[in-house]
C-alpha cells in the first residue's frame, strides 16, 4: 500500500523539480513607509515564486510563512528624525541645505546600525548559511555589497527612485548632466543655460559629498564587518572599489511612462509598478457605498505617510474644509485625526485602502505630495492628479508629471487652499487632464509583461546565469581617461611638441651649417 505521506512526498519532489527554489537575502533597512512598501513587495514576489528570503528589514510584517526569516531592525527608526518632515517647518521656509548634511548624517548612521544589529551580525559570521543572491537596496551606500563577498554569490541593487547619474555610474557611467536631471534638484529636461549650469554644479557637489564625504566612513565599515568575516572563512576580502561596482543589475523603481527616455544600460530594469497587485484588494463595505453613490465624482486626498496632514496649521485646514464644502464631489481625506462636525460631502479615513480607492471608476482626482509610489498608482488607474511637493524627489517628480499634462503643482505656501481651489476648478473644467492621465497609463500598461513577472525572471536569470556577466557593461574595461581619450591628447600633444622641437633643433643646426659656410665664402 502506498502511503498518502508517499504520495505527497512524490508530488513535492516533481513540483521542486520545475521550479528551482532559491535561498535569497533581501537587505532593505532604510526606515521610511514608502522604502518598505517596496522592499516588502520585492519579498511577497519572492515568496509567491518559492523561493526562501531572508529579510533585513525595519518593519517587520510578522508574516509567518515557513519560506521567510524576518530580521527586526526597527531600531534604526530612530535616525531618521520625522521633523526633518514637518509640514510647519517647511511652510516656513526652515528648510535648507543643513538638511542635506543632516540627510547625509542619517544615511551612514542607519547602514552602520543595519550592519550592527546582533542578528544581522550572527547572519554575518554564520560560515554555514548559503545565499543564492543578494537583493540590496542602494540608498546612496554601497556598503551592503560585502554580504555578496562573504556569501560568494550574486547580488542586485534595487532602487526607489528614477535613475539618475550615481545609479548609471555603478552599473556603467554617469550620465550626461545637461539632458539628465538629478532627483534633488528642481529642474527637467529640456534644460535653459541657466538650468544646465546649475545641474553640473549640483551633480558635482553631491559627486564630492558622495565620493569624499560618504566614501570613506562607507569603506571604513565594509572592511570592520566584513574582513573578520572573510577571515573565518579563509578568505581576503575584496577591495571596496571592486565589489561595490560589481552588482549583477539594478532594478529601477522607474518606467518611461512616469520620467523620461534614459538610455539604459543593459543591466539595468524599469518595473515601475511591480508593487501594486493584479487583483486590487476590495474596499470595505461602507467606503464602497460612498464611492458608489458620488455620482459627481470622489476626490482623494491623501500628503502620504512621512508628511501627516495633522501637522497643517489650524487656519489651513479649517480653510481647505471650508472650500471643500462647496464641492459638489465627494472628498475622501486621509487624515490622522478626527474633526467634528464635518460637511456630508468629507470623508475623513485614518487609514486609506490608496490603490483600492484610485481604482473606483468614481475617483476623477488624487490630491497628493507627488511621491512616486503615489504618481506611479495614479497613472496605474489613470487618475490625473493635483501634486503638492514637499521634498526630495517630490519636486521633480510632480514636474515631470505636469510635463506630461496629467497634473497641476500647487506649492506650500500660506495661499495654498486659494491655490488648490484654483487647481481643483481648472481640472474638474478642463478635460484634457484626464484624457492624459489615461494616455499614459496606457502606456504604462502596454508591457510585454507585467513588472512583477519581471522582476521575477530577472532574479531567475541572475542566479541561473551565475551573475550575469553578458549583461556587464564593457564601459568598466576602460578607465575614466581613456573614454575621455586624454591618452589620445597626450600623444597628440607630445608629438607635436617633439615635432617642434625637432624642427627648431633641424633650423638651428642648418642655420650654423649656413653661418659657417658664409664665413668659409667670405
Ligand atoms: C511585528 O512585531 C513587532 C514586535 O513584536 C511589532 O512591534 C510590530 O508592530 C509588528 N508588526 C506588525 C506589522 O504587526
Ligand atoms: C486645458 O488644459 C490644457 C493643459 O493645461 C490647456 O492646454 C488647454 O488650453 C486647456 N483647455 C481649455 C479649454 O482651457
Ligand atoms: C563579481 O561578480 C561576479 C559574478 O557574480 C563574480 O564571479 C566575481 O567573483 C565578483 N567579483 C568580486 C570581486 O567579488
Amino acid at each position: 500500500m502506498v502511503s498518502p505521506l508517499r504520495i505527497c512526498l512524490v508530488v513535492l519532489s516533481i513540483a521542486t523539480a520545475f521550479t528551482e527554489a532559491y535561498n535569497i537575502l533581501v537587505v532593505s533597512s532604510f526606515p521610511s513607509k514608502s522604502h518598505a512598501i517596496l522592499g516588502d513587495a520585492y519579498v511577497n514576489l519572492l515568496l509567491d515564486a518559492g523561493h526562501e528570503v531572508t529579510y533585513i528589514n525595519a518593519n517587520p510584517s510578522n508574516n509567518s510563512n515557513p519560506l521567510l526569516h524576518e530580521i527586526d531592525v526597527s531600531e534604526i527608526k530612530k535616525y531618521l528624525k520625522s521633523d526633518l518632515m514637518n509640514l510647519e517647518r517647511i511652510l516656513n521656509k526652515e528648510f535648507d541645505a543643513k538638511d542635506q548634511n543632516e540627510f547625509v548624517e542619517a544615511l551612514l548612521s542607519i547602514s552602520k546600525a543595519t550592519l550592527e544589529n546582533v542578528d544581522v551580525a550572527k547572519i554575518i559570521s554564520n560560515t554555514n548559511l548559503k545565499f543564492d543572491l543578494i537583493i540590496a537596496e542602494w540608498m546612496f551606500t554601497e556598503v551592503y555589497a560585502g554580504f555578496s563577498a562573504i556569501f560568494d554569490c550574486p547580488f542586485i541593487w534595487f532602487t526607489t527612485m528614477e535613475p539618475f547619474w550615481t545609479t548609471f555610474y555603478l552599473i556603467d557611467e554617469a550620465s550626461n548632466p545637461t539632458y539628465t536631471t538629478f532627483p534633488m534638484s528642481n529642474n527637467i529636461a529640456p534644460f535653459t543655460f541657466k538650468e544646465r549650469v546649475q545641474e553640473l554644479i549640483l551633480q558635482v557637489a553631491f559627486y564630492f559629498t558622495k565620493e569624499w564625504n560618504m566614501y570613506f566612513v562607507d569603506k571604513e565599515l565594509y572592511t570592520k564587518t566584513f574582513a573578520p568575516a572573510m577571515a573565518q572563512r579563509g578568505k581576503a576580502l575584496p577591495p571596496y572599489d571592486e565589489i561595490r561596482f560589481n552588482a549583477s543589475m539594478i532594478l529601477g523603481n522607474s518606467h518611461v511612462s512616469l520620467g523620461d527616455a534614459n538610455r539604459l544600460p543593459q543591466n539595468y530594469k524599469p518595473i515601475a509598478g511591480y508593487h501594486i497587485n493584479q487583483n486590487v484588494k476590495p474596499l470595505t463595505k461602507e467606503l464602497k457605498n460612498i464611492m458608489d453613490n458620488s455620482k459627481n465624482g470622489v476626490i482623494y486626498f491623501s500628503l502620504g505617510s512621512n508628511v501627516r496632514s495633522k501637522d497643517l496649521p489650524d487656519i489651513i485646514k479649517r480653510k481647505l474644509i471650508n472650500i471643500f464644502s462647496q464641492l459638489e464631489q465627494t472628498v475622501l481625506w486621509k487624515f490622522e485625526e478626527d474633526f467634528p462636525d464635518l460637511p456630508k460631502n468629507i470623508h475623513v479615513l485614518k487609514w486609506a485602502p490608496q490603490q483600492s480607492i484610485l481604482a473606483h471608476p468614481n475617483c476623477i482626482m488624487f490630491i497628493t505630495h507627488g511621491g512616486l509610489l503615489s504618481i506611479t498608482e495614479a497613472v496605474h488607474f489613470g487618475v490625473p492628479i493635483i501634486g503638492i511637493p514637499v521634498f526630495a524627489d517630490q519636486h521633480i517628480n510632480v514636474q515631470k508629471a505636469v510635463k506630461k499634462g496629467f497634473a497641476k503643482q500647487v506649492d506650500l505656501s500660506f495661499s495654498i487652499v486659494e491655490d488648490i481651489e484654483d487647481a481643483i476648478q481648472e481640472m474638474l473644467h478642463n478635460s484634457s487632464y484626464r484624457n492624459k492621465a489615461k494616455e499614459f497609463s496606457f502606456i504604462y500598461h502596454h508591457r510585454p509583461i507585467s513588472p512583477g513577472a519581471e522582476f521575477v525572471h530577472w532574479v531567475e536569470h541572475v542566479v541561473r546565469t551565475k551573475g550575469a556577466a553578458h549583461l556587464r557593461s564593457p564601459a568598466f574595461t576602460v578607465t575614466w581617461y581613456q573614454k575621455l581619450y586624454l591618452d589620445l591628447i597626450a600623444v597628440i600633444a607630445i608629438t607635436i611638441v617633439l615635432t617642434f622641437v625637432c624642427m627648431k633643433l633641424i633650423v638651428r643646426i642648418c642655420s650654423r651649417n649656413n653661418e659657417s659656410h658664409m664665413k668659409k665664402m667670405n
